[in-house]
Order: C-alpha cells, then sequence, then structure tokens
C-alpha cells in the first residue's frame, strides 16, 4: 500500500470495534487488522459496516478465501448483482472476472462508480486480487463527499438542481456487436441520477458524476440562462469536465498496492475509483462481488 511508509498508529476504536484500523489518509481508506473475511460474525460485520461509512475503502491483507466465501462475505452487506456485461466466474456468477494479461490489456483506468448507470447503482464492491505483478496495477479510491464539500459555494449552488445521465455504452458497448450490443442497449438505457445526490446512511452530500460512465446532463439548458439551441453545449461540457476532474484531486484519493489476497470493500455512493493501467503486458487476475444500493436521490 502507497500509504504504508506514512500510517498513523493502529487503533482499536473508541467504538470498541473487534480489529484494528490504520487510516491511511486523512481523506480517506483505512487497513483493517484481524478480520478473517471468510467467517464473519454479525458483530464484526456491524462494525465494518460503520467503518466502511467512516473511511469510505477499507483494505484487508492476508484474505486466503475461496469464492464462495468471498461471495458470502460480500452478501452480509447486501443482496449481489450479476454484471450483464463483464466475465463471471464459472460457478459464481456474482463474481465479475478481470484477468488481464497477455493480450487482455485492463481498461478501467477511468474514474468512475461501479454500475452508475443502473436505476439502482451499486451500494458497494469486494474486490480480492488472485494474482498481481510485483509492481504496477495500483488502484485509486477517491472521497466524492470530500470533492462536493471542497467545492466552491457559488459551484454548488449552480450544480445543486442539475440531474445527468449515466450510460454503460460508451464503455462496455464497445466490445458487444450486432444484436447483443442490440440487447443491451434497450435493457440497459441511458439513466438519469442527481449531479449531487445524498448518502442514504450518513446524509452526506455526494458529488455523482464520474468521466466512466457519465455523459452529459439532462436538463442544463432549462437551468441555465441560454437560448434554446446549441449555444449552451461548450459550457455544459466545460461544467461537466470540472466536475469529473475533482476526481483526480490527490487531496481526496487513496492509492493501494495490492498483493494476492488482498481484499479491498468500498463504498461506491461515496466515492470513485480509477484502476491504474501500467503493468501490461503483466498478469493481473481479481475477482469482484458487487452490492446493490439504492437509486441516488
Ligand atoms: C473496478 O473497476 O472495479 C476494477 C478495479 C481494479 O481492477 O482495480
Amino acid at each position: 500500500m502507497q500509504a504504508e511508509a506514512v500510517l498513523a498508529p493502529r487503533l482499536k476504536q473508541a467504538e470498541s470495534w473487534p480489529f484494528s484500523v490504520a487510516p491511511c489518509t486523512p481523506a480517506i481508506g483505512a487497513e483493517i487488522d484481524g478480520v478473517d473475511l471468510g467467517r464473519l460474525d454479525d458483530t464484526t460485520y456491524g462494525a465494518l459496516r460503520q467503518a466502511l461509512l467512516k473511511y469510505k475503502v477499507l483494505f484487508f491483507r492476508d484474505q486466503d478465501i475461496t469464492p464462495a466465501q468471498h461471495v458470502a462475505a460480500a452478501r452480509r452487506f447486501g443482496e449481489l448483482e450479476v454484471h450483464p456485461m463483464i466475465p463471471h466466474h464459472p460457478d459464481h456468477p456474482e463474481l465479475v472476472v478481470f484477468g488481464r494479461g497477455g493480450e487482455k490489456r485492463g481498461r478501467e483506468n477511468l474514474y468512475h462508480s461501479d454500475v452508475s448507470w443502473r436505476q439502482v447503482p451499486s451500494m458497494g464492491s469486494m474486490l480480492r486480487c488472485l494474482e498481481c505483478p510485483d509492481m504496477g496495477g495500483d488502484t485509486i479510491w477517491v472521497n466524492m463527499v470530500a470533492a462536493y464539500e471542497a467545492l466552491p459555494e457559488d459551484m454548488k449552488a449552480r450544480i445543486a438542481g442539475l440531474q445527468a445521465v449515466h450510460d454503460a455504452m460508451p464503455t462496455f458497448g464497445q466490445s458487444l456487436e450486432g444484436e447483443r450490443y442490440d440487447e443491451m442497449r434497450k435493457q440497459y438505457p441511458p439513466m438519469v441520477h442527481p449531479v449531487v445526490r445524498t448518502h442514504p446512511e450518513t446524509g452526506e452530500k455526494i458529488l455523482y458524476v464520474n468521466e466512466g460512465f457519465t455523459t452529459h446532463f439532462a436538463n442544463y439548458a432549462r437551468l441555465q440562462p441560454y437560448r434554446i439551441g446549441s449555444d449552451f453545449r461548450m459550457a455544459e461540457m466545460d461544467l461537466m469536465q470540472y466536475l469529473f476532474r475533482q476526481a483526480a484531486a490527490p487531496e481526496y484519493q487513496v492509492r493501494l498496492r495490492w498483493r494476492a489476497n488482498t481484499v479491498a470493500l468500498w463504498d461506491n455512493r461515496a466515492t470513485q475509483h480509477y484502476a491504474v493501467q501500467d503493468y501490461f503486458p503483466a498478469v493481473r487476475h481479481m475477482n469482484r462481488a458487487t452490492i446493490i444500493g439504492d437509486r441516488p436521490v
């Protein structure tokens, strides 16, 4: 983990969680020690859920668990989805497989929140590393509550009523052909979500547009004093790019250096992530379970 050199001392939380926690940066991320994700009891699950809300992404080392245990651990946090467009584990359709190496280059190097293009996007994801290079292939997570909070007040006012369109097809559609593309297009139409959503558990406000899946604003011209026509387009695109750019600020980020059997659990409502593609053609093999959330409001 990149933050290893600057870790705060390990703390048993005042909340008396049954594990120790080492925060990684002031903004986001904590390394958890003393949890076996293969045997998650109710007390540990409850405390992890609180820790997740507080730190937004949790890291667990040395989790030598089976795919079935991975699915069971993720399922403690909610119902799991089956991703319609990414290959999945042969015995566990709830596990998306990212198998990179040789001829396959990872394409998750865009800031995004998992499946924000669904009507009901994800609450969280649990990603486990099966194999990775000694160096390269890190993942970055971003605290999008912090990104929202740091916006200038006039920008917050400007985006308050805005809605944005999220669409899977500009990314996932690229690898689909013919009827399969048409079927997916029909099943997953572009979806409109608020640009600023409210976290259903913490009440925090979150900047909820991402360069991976958000294509444009749904109601920009209605809210802005421009003529009806295309003269608002440049300003609209500028604003969208400005909002996308917030995710790239290191102040809101944590970066994880993977090892085999490292697991990351994150809150997709309040974060974005970016898988650094600097290791091709080395092998990097990951499994992800994706937990279903709520419709953003
Ligand atoms: C993802 O986008 O969920 C994959 C992240 C990663 O492979 O690091």
